[in-house]
């Protein structure tokens, strides 16, 4: 049984994501999104529970399919799992050259774990968490960014 993790911060999920996680569950037995931290992005707009709550409804309809938290290694989770294979999104060099450097710290923590690149459709190739949190602050419409359980989620909150 082939079994997958896409990792990532998710904050929030988009349909670049969904994107991935839909052509990844056609490749694989198993998906499972890991939500984890990003050293790097300090002050999330969503909490993890939420984050998590959004993806839960996002891929109801995808039967191999699962959502978890982890806030330790990404490597760690994938053995904890049994899952060999890590699915990243590409969508440009600059994706790439973070990713090929995380693929080869993962690998160089657990040997057996391979990366599998899908590369972003065309649709979503500009679209990022990151731009949907600037659009969100500046209040500018994102149905067509995310995948609905967002969008429901923005209309009910006033404040970010
Ligand atoms: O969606 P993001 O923010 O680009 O995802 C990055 C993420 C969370 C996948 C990455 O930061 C990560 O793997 N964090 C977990 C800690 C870890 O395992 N680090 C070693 C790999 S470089």
């Amino acid at each position: 049984m082939s079994i997958a993790v896409y990792p990532g911060s998710f904050d929030p999920i988009t349909l670049g994501h969904m994107d991935i996680i839909r052509r990844a569950s056609q490749c694989f037995d198993k998906v499972l999104v890991c939500v984890m931290v990003n050293c790097d992005k300090k002050q999330p707009m969503f909490s993890r529970e939420k984050r998590l709550e959004l993806i839960q409804k996002s891929v109801a309809q995808f039967p191999n399919v699962e959502v978890e938290l982890w806030d330790g290694l990404l490597a760690d989770y994938a053995v904890k799992c049994g899952a060999s294979i890590l699915v990243k999104g590409v969508r440009n060099m600059t994706d790439f050259d973070l990713e090929m450097q995380m693929a080869r710290i993962n690998k160089g923590i657990s040997p057996t774990l391979e990366t599998v690149f899908l590369p972003a459709s065309a649709e979503y190739e500009h679209f990022s968490s990151t731009m949907a949190r600037e659009m969100i602050r500046y209040g500018q419409p994102l149905e067509q960014y995310v995948p609905a359980a967002v969008a429901a989620e923005l209309k009910d909150r006033k404040e970010f």
